[in-house]
């Protein structure tokens, strides 16, 4: 017997999909046999995707919108109910540290960095999930991801109101689950690591992503294709009994924080312990 996860029939909208994490999410969810709407602020980028989902003999549409405003957010989830029939998988995937907004001590945000930062990362994935949740209830249910951060599991000195933003959207989802989980919708989220995003691989030298990679337990940082696999089975059947939760996939990056990166100390002390 095999398992595949089958998401033929299923209409799926994916944020942020015209790059990185989103790009990928979008990809395996078409491989899985949904009908993809495409969703990013950049029109080119969008266009890029579907044609690759096309080429590889997938559907998508691209529905192009900035998702930080109501009203367009509305019209793409109409635009994809009107156009694939239904929205039956939605994966917020935006968020972001915005421009002009990097990390620094807490006592340096002013009030623009907090606004800025909350509305990219929380109002912007809440506006996107009640859209979205409003017309699954009013059709057949449904499942919503989104998609957060391993920050949100640990302090997160110099980087605080990203990581409190997207632990927001993490309790979000709980109390969400539990409203609309009588109306056949899952609400849950997924919590990368540091992943090879062109995003991020312009933003860390490869010396410091060894460095990262050096830190987990597996030695490494998560690939976007492997966060695109999560994806894919967290809005499947396979996954019909989880809601309200927040998924870690940061190769142990979580575990490994309490202790030293370097753990020949733990090591040598471990041998001490044994021989006695
Ligand atoms: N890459 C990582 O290491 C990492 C780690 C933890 C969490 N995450 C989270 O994963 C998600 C995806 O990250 P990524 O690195 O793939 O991002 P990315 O920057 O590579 O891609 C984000 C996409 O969203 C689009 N976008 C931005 N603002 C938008 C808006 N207002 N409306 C519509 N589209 C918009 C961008 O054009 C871009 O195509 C984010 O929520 C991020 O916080 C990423």
């Amino acid at each position: 017997m095999s398992i595949t996860i089958d998401h033929a029939g299923r209409a799926a909208l994916v944020t942020g999909a015209g790059a990185g994490i989103g790009r990928e999410v979008a990809r395996w969810l078409a491989r899985a046999g949904a009908a993809v709407a495409v969703n990013d602020i950049r029109a080119e980028n969008a266009a890029a995707v579907v044609a690759e989902i096309e080429a590889e003999g997938g559907r998508a549409i691209p529905v192009v919108a900035d998702c930080r405003d109501d009203d367009a957010v509305d019209v793409m989830v109409a635009t994809v109910v009107d156009e694939l029939g239904s929205i039956d998988i939605a994966v917020n995937n935006i968020g972001m540290i915005p421009r002009g907004r990097n990390p620094r001590p807490f006592v340096q945000y002013r009030g623009d960095d907090w606004r800025d930062i909350i509305d990219q990362n929380l109002t912007l994935a809440a506006l996107c999930g009640r859209a979205e949740a409003e017309a699954m209830a009013a059709a057949d249910g449904g499942v919503i991801l989104f998609v957060t951060s391993g920050e949100t599991t640990r302090p997160s000195p110099y980087n605080s109101i990203y990581a409190a933003a997207k632990a927001a959207v993490n309790h979000l989802v709980t109390s969400m689950a539990v409203e609309l989980g009588p109306e056949g919708i899952r609400v849950n989220a997924m919590a990368p690591g540091t992943t090879l995003t062109e995003t991020v691989a312009a933003a860390f030298t490869e010396e410091r992503m060894e460095q990262i990679a050096q830190s987990t337990p597996l030695r490494r940082v998560v690939e976007h294709d492997e966060l695109a696999r999560l994806a894919t089975f967290l809005t499947s059947d396979l996954a019909r009994c989880i809601t309200g939760q927040f998924i870690l996939a940061d190769a142990g990056a979580f575990l490994s924080r309490s202790r030293p990166a370097n753990d020949e100390g733990l090591k040598s002390e471990l041998k001490g312990a044994n021989a006695q």
